[in-house]
């Protein structure tokens, strides 16, 4: 068989078949993956040649497309420097750099960054913040969050805690997990006022138990990966109310939509809520080298700088990699020096415009569009195995997840591209129905 820079396509399978795990997968009765040689702009191409248009910008990351000369160039002046260093004792420019622009971009109160290398990491250090916050302030109880059904927030244990118990993926481990306070999710969409009806359980739940809540964690606005729901910005406004008003936290979780997927900056934005933590990750990358960030105000970093023990607990050996902080200063400078916000309104036009046809379609029980994010939602789940494959026919990348088939693009796709993108969703869903 032939190894190295030479493999062929099948070579790879088998050998990926052989050994190699993927996420949410089996090993043995794998569903089909597909090799990728390279990536430019808003294209996957595979290693036997066939070109695949970008739909789900790995996973909200990769927001300008792959391969970028910028981002690229960001990454090779790095590594002439040092590729990285432990961020004990030390610092750098890249992650001062990085540091000082995420707290300029995000709503005025964060002040402090504290790096990690995956989301589910920074909603842990998010986590632990709020619950040493309060130790710190003379309230060890406080040590539990509460959450909205239908939120992900990631698959490290405490992060799972948090996750929807049922459609998180995480029930398999409820025995081990810490156990939460959950309300029912609000029912109020994007762009609807809420209603006294959705807040009511949490309203209930934090006068009953806000001396054992740290902190409320929510995605804003936009529920990813626990059902691409988008609720009311009037809800989230009404949580922090009653999250102010009851002496608990109120962390966001921004990883998903940060960086302008949903139109705006931050998600939060649509609310005009400022949460005392909020969490960062995926596109903050670029889509280049794995990096998160939580960030606080200075009343929570000073209460634990001065409380027992006096530091903040956490401390990963890749803490603010220099090569994923230079590419994350990049991303963002890509990203202020574009008129981003009218390229995510264009999107947004045409995802609406294409999908629309999918409203009429047996089995589709809702389509819905915010931002460069388009939803379509299925009275049952797809069957992972044909689907994947009838999206790569149409030489599309599009990664449906249970009921839902969505598309969340790079925010650098023409509307070509993009056209195709949503028609290829438009013949798979007819061919579902079929
Ligand atoms: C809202 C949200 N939080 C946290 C995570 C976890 O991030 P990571 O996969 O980088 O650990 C995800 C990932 O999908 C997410 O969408």
């Amino acid at each position: 068989m032939a190894k190295g820079p030479t493999m062929g396509y099948d070579d790879i399978l088998l050998l990926d078949s052989e050994y190699v795990w993927h996420p949410y997968s089996a090993m043995g009765k794998k569903l089909p993956v597909f090799a990728v040689e390279s990536a430019k702009g808003v294209r996957l191409r595979l290693a036997d040649g066939r070109e695949l248009i970008d739909g789900m910008s790995s996973w909200w990351c990769a927001i300008h497309g792959y391969n970028h000369p910028q981002m690229n160039e960001a990454i090779k002046v790095q590594l002439q420097k040092m590729s990285h260093v432990m961020f004990g004792g030390l610092t750098h420019q890249p992650a001062v750099m990085l540091a000082e622009k995420l707290v300029a971009l995000t709503p005025a109160a964060l002040k402090n960054v504290f790096f990690s290398d995956s989301g589910s990491v920074s909603v842990e250090v998010a986590m632990k913040m709020a619950i040493q916050y309060w130790h710190d302030k003379g309230q060890p109880g406080k040590q539990h969050l509460l959450t909205i059904r239908s939120g992900y927030h990631g698959d490290t244990f405490g992060a799972m805690s948090v996750c929807d118990p049922v459609t998180g993926m995480h029930s398999l481990f409820t025995e081990v997990l810490t156990p939460q306070y959950f309300v029912d999710a609000p029912t109020c969409r994007y762009g609807e006022s809420c209603q006294d009806s959705d807040l009511a359980q949490m309203r209930t739940c934090l006068a009953q138990n806000s001396q054992n809540i740290a902190a409320v964690i929510l995605e804003p606005v936009v529920q990813g990966a626990g059902g691409m729901r988008f609720y009311s910005a009037d809800y989230l406004q009404q949580v922090r109310k009653l999250c102010t008003q009851h002496r608990v936290l109120l962390i966001l979780d921004e990883i998903a939509t940060g960086f302008g997927r949903t139109g705006r900056m931050f998600a939060c934005e649509h609310a005009g809520v400022v949460p005392d933590i909020m969490c960062l990750g995926k596109a903050l990358t670029g889509g280049y080298l794995t990096l998160a960030a939580t960030l606080t105000t200075t009343e929570i970093c000073n209460t634990i700088s001065s409380g027992t023990p006096g530091v903040f607990m956490h401390g990963p050996t890749f803490m603010a990699n220099p090569l994923a902080c230079s590419v994350a200063v990049s991303s963002i400078d890509l990203l202020l020096s574009t008129p981003w916000q009218e390229a995510i309104r264009e999107i947004e036009k045409i995802l609406a415009d294409g999908l629309d046809e999918c409203r009429q379609l047996a089995g589709v029980t809702d389509v819905r569009v915010l931002g460069a994010i388009g939803v379509v939602e299925l009275d049952h789940a797809v069957d992972m195995q044909t689907i994947q494959q009838q999206f790569v026919a149409e030489g599309v990348w599009i990664r449906p997840f249970g009921r839902l088939i969505y598309l969340m693009p790079p925010y650098v796709i023409d509307e070509a591209d993009l056209r195709t993108l949503t028609g290829a969703v438009v013949n798979i869903v007819k061919k579902q129905s079929a």
